[in-house]
C-alpha cells in the first residue's frame, strides 16, 4: 500500500530559535501593545501566524541566486532573469519590478485610475481597496454570495460574480471602470480560490465591453493548486500549466513577490498595454527606481526569479495546502467556527460565531486575536471591523501560514492552543479604540477593554 502521509518536502538545514514567554508576562506585553498585535516586538511571539507575506524560508536554490545577484544599476543581468522567470509563467508584455505589492497597486491605480472611476474586484485586500480609493475611485467587491457565508462549504468561494459585475457596469457605465481585478486567493474573503471557469467568465465580460482584467496574484500559485483538485478537467495538468492558462484569459497583474514569489520582499506590476507600460515606468523612476530593479537589489530579483517558479513545485503545493487544511479541519472537528474550506494559506476563525457576545462594534476579532497570544504566544490577525471600518462584512481571524518555516507539530501546537480559548471563550473581553489613523487603522490602532459597567451604575 502506498505510504500517505504528506510530509514536509525539505529538509532543515538552518535553525532560528523561538522564545517561550510566561502568561503574565505575556499579559503585560499585551497592554504595551494597546492589545494591538502588530505593535509587539516579534521576539515575544513563540508561533508567529501574523502573515505568510515575506516570512517564508528560502530555499537552497534561492539563496545561491542571491550570491550571483548583480547589482547593477541599469541593465543588470538578474533583471534578464527575473522578467524570463516571470513571462515564462505570466506571459505578459511588460514586467515592472517594485519593492512589494502595494507598490504595484500604487503605480497601477495611480496611472490607470482618477477621481469619481469605480474598480471591480472579487474583494479588495486592504492595500488594494486603500489605493483605490485614495486616487479618489470607488472600490466594489463583487465576490459571490457563497463567499461571504464563513461556514458554508463551496469549491470556488472566492469566484466573481459575474452578473454582479455585469449589472455594475451597466449601472456606472464603462467609461467610470478602468479596470476589472480578480484576486487569486482571495485574501479577505477567506483565502479562497477563483475557479478557471470564472476567470474565463469575467474576462468574456471584460472583452465585451473593452475593459482590461488584472489579477492579483499573491497567491496564483495555491490557486492553480486548487483548481487542479477541485475543478474538473485539471487533475492530470501541472500547477504551472494552470497558471499559464488562467494568466492568458488577462492582461496584467499586480503581484507581492513575498506570497507565491517564496521571497522576503518584492513585487512586480505587469501589463500589455504598451502606453501605460511607459506612464507605469515614468511613476516607477519617480518613485521605486530605475526599471531593470525597481526598488530592489539585484539578489531580491534572483531569489524571486527562481522562487515563483518553486511555488509551483507539486509537491510543495500538497504539503502546503495539506498542511493548511490540517490545522483547519482539527480545530473545525471540535466545533470551532472557521471559513470553510479551509483556504491555501490560511484558516480563517469566524470571530463573529466563536464570540456572540462581543458585537462587531467591539471587535471580536481583534479580542480573539489577543487571547490566542495570552494562551499560547501565537500572533494571528484579525481581518474585520478594525481593518476594514462599517464596510466589514464579516470578523475574522486570520492565522496565516509562512512557507517552509513551521513543522507539524507546530500546527499541533496551535490546535492544543486554539481549542484551549475555544473552551473558556465566554470569559472574553470587547474592546474599544482608543487611537486611529486616517488609512489602514489596524496597523497601528489603540485599544483597550471595554470597562465593564457595574451593576446599578
Ligand atoms: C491579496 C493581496 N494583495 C496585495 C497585497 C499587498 O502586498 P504587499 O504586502 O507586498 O504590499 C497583499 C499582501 O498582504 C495581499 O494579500
Amino acid at each position: 500500500m502506498p505510504v500517505k502521509t504528506i510530509i514536509e518536502p525539505f529538509r532543515i538545514k538552518s535553525v532560528e530559535p523561538i522564545r517561550w514567554t510566561t502568561r503574565k508576562e505575556r499579559e503585560q506585553l499585551l497592554r504595551a501593545a494597546y492589545y494591538n498585535l502588530f505593535l509587539l516586538p516579534a521576539d515575544d511571539v513563540l508561533i508567529d501566524l501574523l502573515t505568510d507575506s515575506g516570512t517564508g524560508a528560502m530555499s537552497t536554490r534561492q539563496w545561491a541566486a542571491v550570491m550571483v545577484g548583480d547589482e547593477s544599476y541599469a541593465g543588470g543581468r538578474s533583471f534578464d532573469h527575473f522578467r524570463d522567470s516571470i513571462q515564462d509563467i505570466f506571459s505578459y508584455k511588460h514586467v515592472i519590478p517594485t519593492h512589494q505589492g502595494r507598490a504595484a497597486e500604487r503605480i497601477l491605480f495611480g496611472v490607470a485610475c482618477k477621481k469619481g472611476d469605480v474598480v471591480p474586484n472579487n474583494t479588495h485586500f486592504d492595500t488594494t481597496r486603500a489605493n483605490v480609493e485614495y486616487v479618489g475611485a470607488e472600490a466594489v467587491d463583487l465576490v459571490i454570495a457563497e463567499g461571504r457565508q464563513p461556514s458554508l462549504k463551496h469549491p470556488f468561494k472566492g469566484n466573481m460574480d459575474v452578473a454582479g459585475l455585469e449589472g455594475l457596469i451597466q449601472k456606472v457605465g464603462r467609461e467610470r471602470i478602468p479596470l476589472v481585478m480578480l484576486t487569486v486567493t482571495n485574501n479577505s474573503g477567506g483565502g479562497q480560490p477563483v475557479s478557471m471557469e470564472n476567470v474565463r467568465q469575467v474576462s468574456a465580460v471584460c472583452r465585451k465591453h473593452g475593459l482590461p482584467l488584472y489579477f492579483d496574484a499573491c497567491r496564483f500559485a495555491e490557486n492553480a493548486y486548487f483548481i487542479k483538485l477541485r475543478e474538473p478537467g485539471y487533475e492530470a495538468k501541472a500547477p504551472k500549466e494552470i497558471a499559464q492558462e488562467m494568466f492568458r484569459y488577462g492582461d496584467g497583474c499586480t503581484m507581492s513577490a513575498k506570497k507565491d514569489g517564496m521571497a522576503n520582499i518584492g513585487g512586480f506590476l505587469c501589463t500589455n498595454d504598451d502606453r501605460l507600460a511607459e506612464r507605469e515606468k515614468d511613476l516607477l523612476i519617480l518613485t521605486e527606481g530605475y526599471p531593470t530593479y525597481g526598488g530592489l537589489a539585484g539578489r531580491d530579483l534572483e531569489a524571486i526569479a527562481v522562487g515563483v517558479q518553486e511555488a509551483l513545485q507539486e509537491d510543495y503545493l500538497r504539503y502546503r495546502i495539506a498542511s493548511t487544511a490540517y490545522l483547519g479541519n482539527h480545530i473545525a472537528e471540535q466545533g470551532v467556527p472557521i471559513v470553510q474550506p479551509p483556504g491555501g494559506h490560511a484558516v480563517y476563525i469566524d470571530a463573529r460565531a466563536f464570540l456572540p457576545h462581543i458585537p462587531p462594534t467591539q471587535f471580536p476579532g481583534v479580542a480573539l486575536a489577543a487571547e490566542l497570544y495570552l494562551e499560547g504566544g501565537i500572533r494571528s490577525v484579525e481581518i474585520g471591523t478594525l481593518m476594514f471600518g462599517a464596510a466589514a462584512k464579516m470578523d475574522l481571524v486570520r492565522l496565516a501560514i509562512p512557507r517552509r518555516v513551521y513543522t507539524q507539530s507546530h500546527v499541533d501546537y496551535v490546535v492544543e492552543v486554539i481549542l484551549e480559548v475555544w473552551k473558556n471563550r465566554d470569559r472574553i473581553q470587547p474592546l474599544k479604540l482608543s487611537h486611529e489613523a486616517p488609512f489602514l487603522r489596524h496597523f497601528t490602532a489603540r485599544l483597550e477593554p471595554v470597562e465593564k459597567v457595574m451593576a446599578g451604575e
